[in-house]
């Protein structure tokens, strides 16, 4: 009949000092708590069977004893654990995890594309303000105070200024005084970017300036109230229409591959003459006429033309001495042609489906 446990603990405590693997210890574990035979299961059996008055402290001990036990095993359990994590752990046999990639957005693509096309020509990228005054939205650009797009109907103002032609401004603005020039809007083109660069730079240029830009249009398939335009802008002594048009085909063979055919048709903007329409061969069809160019065969790719006199005298060059071009591309409008994508809010909704469906 034991008198005490300590011959137990000091037994149990030499043995778990040498386990050195699981295995060890689950046999450790089975031999001190097994249910049948085991050192713990056979000294409550002894002590079941003590005299009563010695059965109470023995219990107590023995049940100590049992808890220091089962603490000490899980706590090597634990350490052989840590140990072991880099091996054990890991499956070498199961397929590896796929590394989720993170991608370009497709209007980023296209801006880049842009970006290294003109780049390689010996372009400077700037970058303008997206709230902007109407003088250098509208009126160096030479856009008539009677134009459409200057109303409150087409463009977003921030402080809403007061005049006749807009009528629709709410009371309390139309007393406000009057702000003109001053007055603020979130740009409705990037166009006020020629006028902002050549206010601050002489001749030679060659720039584009890519961005955001603002309308006040309800979404639908083709519209949003937000999108992004890459303005162009080239300024030098003896700039003519060959250089725009050669420029711009180049643009489109790029942007389309070497077979892309380029299509100018006069136009009307304020702040080029003469202007055009820039159109490609459809890339779908290659001119034949299909669903993509409606049947057409030519896709609209962006406007463009030769810098009206009266810019190049609101920024103070001689239009005598200086010619120039200047180009406007939507991209979401060209994203949509080049990747055949017929709905404008399929950019902006982060759908990974359609997302994933872009090159890197
Ligand atoms: N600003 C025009 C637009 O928003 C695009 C444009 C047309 C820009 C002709 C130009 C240009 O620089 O010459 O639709």
């Amino acid at each position: 009949m034991p008198h005490s446990v300590d011959p137990l603990r000091s037994a149990f405590a030499d043995e778990l000092q040498r386990v050195s693997s699981e295995r060890e210890l689950r046999a450790l574990r089975d031999r001190y708590l097994g249910r049948k035979g085991g050192v713990v299961a056979t000294l409550m059996k002894q002590i079941a069977a003590a005299p009563s008055g010695d059965r109470r402290l023995l219990g107590q001990l023995a049940n100590e004893f049992k808890t220091d036990v089962e603490r000490a095993l899980a706590e090597r359990q634990q350490a052989l654990q840590d140990r072991l994590e880099p091996v054990e752990a890991v499956d070498i046999t199961l397929p590896g995890r796929p590394i989720a990639q993170g991608r370009r957005h497709p209007l980023v693509i296209l801006r880049d594309r842009l970006e290294d096309i003109f780049a390689e020509l010996g372009y400077a990228v700037v970058e303008g303000p997206e709230i902007e005054d109407e003088y250098h939205n509208f009126e160096a650009l030479n856009i008539a105070p009677d134009h459409p797009a200057r109303d409150m109907q087409d463009t977003l103002y921030l402080n809403a200024p007061i005049d006749s032609r807009r009528g629709t401004a709410p009371p309390s603005e139309r007393t406000r005084p009057q702000v003109d020039r001053a007055a603020t809007l979130l740009r409705t083109h990037t166009s006020g970017m020629q006028i902002r660069y050549m206010e601050a730079h002489e001749p030679p240029i060659r720039i584009i300036a890519p961005g955001r830009v603002y309308r006040r249009d309800n979404l639908d398939l083709t519209h949003t109230p937000m999108f992004h335009q890459v303005e162009g802008l080239v300024v030098d002594e003896s700039i003519t229409m060959a250089d725009l048009k050669g420029t711009l085909t180049h643009l489109l063979r790029e942007l389309f591959g070497p077979d892309a055919r380029a299509l100018f048709r006069p136009t009307f903007f304020p702040y080029t003459e003469p202007s055009a329409d820039v159109f490609v061969s459809c890339h779908a069809c290659h001119g034949s006429g299909c669903p993509v160019c409606k049947r057409t065969g030519w896709l609209e790719i962006l406007g463009c033309g030769m810098v009206h006199p009266a810019v190049f005298e609101a920024v103070g060059y001689d239009p005598e001495r200086f010619g120039g071009f200047a180009f406007g591309i939507g991209i979401e409008r060209l994203a949509m042609l080049k990747y055949g994508v017929d709905d404008i809010r399929m950019f902006y909704e982060n759908d990974l489906r359609f997302l994933e469906q872009f090159p890197h």
